[in-house]
């Protein structure tokens, strides 16, 4: 079984989806820990509720990037964590996540990459007028939300849709693709290795 780490900043509904997935048997993972740089994030409920041990962090107490990514590679290593999910997790992935962690770092990105990188994807295409958005789920490298995709499903936004009702489309789509996603990619590694 895959130990995973996941890393948010805010509400946790991504985080969550992966907890239930794991409880109903559809996700064969255990959660080690979450990481989190705000104080404030919903998410931190949500992982206490869960009894997920939390490592948050106040990225303004480091001098440098580099400093508070060797601090989250020792609490992963203690705990032997195999792959990163961020989910929700509002800062580019540096040299030193990337190093230890090399093609074991996952994202989820509200919309069809490469369009409407970076944030308020929802919203950047919604005013753009496009009429098919979706959810991607990729593995990172030093870009913004670049890197190899894994998976990916489209919507239609309709006439009647508000900016709302468009992110509660899309946020019904990734809380199922993405533990889905992680799940036949853990299944295939099994395969392979
Ligand atoms: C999701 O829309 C995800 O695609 C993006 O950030 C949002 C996180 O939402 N990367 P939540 O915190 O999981 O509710």
């Amino acid at each position: 079984m895959k130990k995973i780490a996941i890393f948010a900043s805010g509400s946790g509904s991504n985080f969550q989806a992966i907890m239930d997935s794991i409880k109903i048997g559809n996700l064969d993972a255990s959660v080690e820990l979450l990481v989190c740089d705000r104080q404030d994030a919903y998410v931190l409920e949500r992982a206490n509720r869960e009894q997920t041990p939390i490592f948050c962090f106040n990225p303004k107490s480091y001098e440098s990037k580099a400093e508070f990514e060797s601090e989250i590679v020792l609490e992963l290593n203690k705990r032997n964590v195999d792959y990163i999910i961020l989910a929700g997790y509002m800062r580019l992935i540096g040299p030193t996540l990337l190093n230890e962690f090399s093609n074991r770092i996952i994202n989820i990105h509200p919309s069809l990459l490469p369009s409407f990188p970076g944030k308020d994807a929802i919203g950047q295409a919604f005013r753009a007028g496009v009429k098919v958005t979706g959810v991607t789920i990729h593995f990172v490298d030093e870009g913004m939300d670049t890197g190899p995709i894994i998976a990916q499903e489209a919507l239609n936004i309709d006439e009647s849709d508000t900016e709302i009702t468009l992110a509660e489309k899309v946020h019904e789509i990734e809380h199922r693709l993405y533990p889905e996603t992680i799940q036949a990619l853990f299944q295939k590694l099994s395969v392979i290795n």
